[in-house]
């Protein structure tokens, strides 16, 4: 304490009478972050007898049908509020044939968690088709090598109807092709799905820290990369402009991806959003943090709800994250 403060002949301002205890901060706490606030992405793959050890990202698995319904249970015992579900098919070919496949693996899985979970969680299907394509890109392609935007729309609107069809809740297109929530929508209304929402993946950037991802979901572009598609890094106006564009186009629901290096994306997108808005802590978010603390050089379990505390802060609503399940029980 110096002489100024103690002597000062006004009331001098002292911000730490507030932190005194864990019970003060606990009430003056401006946060919280919720089990419900959580969603699990998860991957279910086809052609596997055991879960497969997804090794950048410890702790995840590529699941049989049977271990997605097991830890999707868990996670609704936990109280988290929604799963995302990620398919890897067998067979891959150029247009993604297995993604509206109604006897594919997502399908299929998408009928076990509606079974299973589906009224103590919201399903959401990510909606994309790199992980279906032989050539990673996340839409059939052009002679030029560009995805052919108005032909993956067809694609994208065919597989909501699937995924739809086959119990999703909420179908969430991740692919940021143009023009891709309003094919969406059309698709699934004239399936005969008005009420099931579009969560956009609206405002995602072409990001390094997709890389963990990659051996998970087996969807690494074989040449090239997404820049042609998804945002870069150095844009935040974009973000706003295609966040205004999906929710002109139907978006119910909008997504900022990846979260901790676009804290002020978040922000900027939770100012203005008419609609509730979504971050996704990515995998390789994930596995920096798991990475650190592996050598002890990080508190894991601190650096989880710090980190999950950082989003709500920045004003996610709802905040996709691969210690969902673990978290919800941090949090509670
Ligand atoms: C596919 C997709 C990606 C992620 C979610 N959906 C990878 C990519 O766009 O390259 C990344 C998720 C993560 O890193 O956790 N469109």
């Amino acid at each position: 304490m110096t002489d100024t403060v103690r002597d000062a002949a006004f009331p001098v301002a002292r911000p730490r009478r507030l932190r005194r205890g864990p019970a003060m901060r606990r009430l003056v706490a401006e946060t919280r972050v919720l089990p419900e606030n959580l969603v699990l992405p998860m991957f279910v793959k086809e052609g596997i007898t055991e879960r497969v050890p997804i090794s950048s990202m410890p702790g995840q698995f590529q699941h049989t049908r049977d271990s997605l319904r097991a830890a999707a249970l868990e996670a609704a015992e936990a109280g988290v509020g929604g799963l995302m579900l990620f398919g890897i098919p067998g067979h891959k070919d150029e247009r993604g044939s297995a993604a509206d496949d109604p006897d594919g693996i997502v399908q299929a899985a998408l009928r076990d968690l509606a079974a299973e979970v589906g009224d103590d969680l919201v399903v959401m299907a990510d909606l994309c088709l790199c992980e279906y394509t032989d050539h990673g890109h996340c839409g059939p392609l052009m002679a030029d090598g560009h995805v052919d935007n108005d032909l993956t729309l067809e694609r994208y609107a065919s597989v909501a109807a699937a995924q739809a069809q086959a119990g999703a809740a909420v179908v969430a297109p991740s692919g940021m092709m143009d023009g891709q929530v309003a094919a969406i929508r059309a698709g699934l209304d004239r399936a005969g799905h008005t009420g099931v929402p579009i969560l956009a993946y609206a405002a995602k950037y072409a990001s390094v820290f997709y890389g963990p991802f990659r051996e998970a979901a087996e969807g690494a572009p074989r040449f090239g990369d997404r820049s042609g598609y998804q945002q870069d890094p150095a844009n935040a106006r974009e973000a706003l402009r295609e966040v205004a564009l999906d929710v002109a186009e139907g978006a119910d629901m909008v997504m900022v991806k990846p979260g901790l290096a676009y804290l002020d994306i978040i922000a900027k997108v939770a100012d203005s959003s008419p609609v509730p808005v979504s971050a996704y802590q990515v995998s390789g978010e994930y596995a920096m943090i798991e990475a650190a603390a592996e050598r002890g050089w990080l508190d894991r379990e601190r650096a989880i709800v710090e980190t999950l505390t950082s989003y709500r802060r920045a004003g996610a609503e709802q905040i996709l994250t691969y210690w969902a399940t673990e978290a919800a029980h941090l949090l509670r």
